[in-house]
């Protein structure tokens, strides 16, 4: 089922998700219905939160180079994730399904290294000093109540703000 994003600045988004007890059904169905969303709006990224879901479960998914397909037996679903290594830096032009249409070089570590449970309970690690690893920290992200632009530097951040409120009559 596909379900409703928050948009930015949605205080929900602002909230620190709580970590999974229970790797049942209902978690499963979360995951599935996280995967519709975001394939729907062309994401390659889904925080829980952002279907005001306030779990630590997030899913990262990067488009096939062929042909941008986004199957979901590739998709990486990550719940409570913990980060063992975070390393170096880089800087990527993020955007977000909960901020549309917003894009804008966000700095990031380049590498890390994360422990995290898949959908079943089982401990899993994953590693990435590529784009995985910016989405994965974009997520993560989401679920200590951030969203990107708050790394932005002041004078970019009120050009946002100003903007932002102008395009939704804030
Ligand atoms: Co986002």
């Amino acid at each position: 089922m596909i379900r409703e994003i928050l948009i930015y600045p949605d205080k929900r988004l602002g909230i620190v998700s709580d970590e999974v007890q229970t790797f049942d059904a209902q978690l499963h169905t979360l995951l599935d219905d996280m995967y519709e969303t975001m394939v729907a709006r062309n994401g390659v990224g889904l925080a829980a939160i952002q279907i005001s879901i306030p779990q630590r479960v997030l899913i990262v998914s990067l488009p096939n180079e062929e042909d941008g397909t986004q199957p979901k037996e590739k998709t990486l679903e990550v719940i409570n994730p913990v980060f063992l290594i975070q390393e170096g830096t880089t800087s990527y032009q993020e955007g977000c399904l909960s901020v549309p249409d917003v894009y804008e070089d966000v700095k990031r570590f380049k590498y890390v290294k994360i422990e995290y449970r898949d959908r079943y309970g089982n401990k899993q690690i994953v590693e990435s000093d590529k784009f995985l690893a910016i989405a994965l920290q974009h997520e993560i992200e989401h679920l200590n109540g951030h969203v990107f632009i708050e790394n932005l530097s002041f004078v970019k951040r009120k050009k946002f703000e100003k903007a932002w409120r102008k395009k939704y009559n804030l």
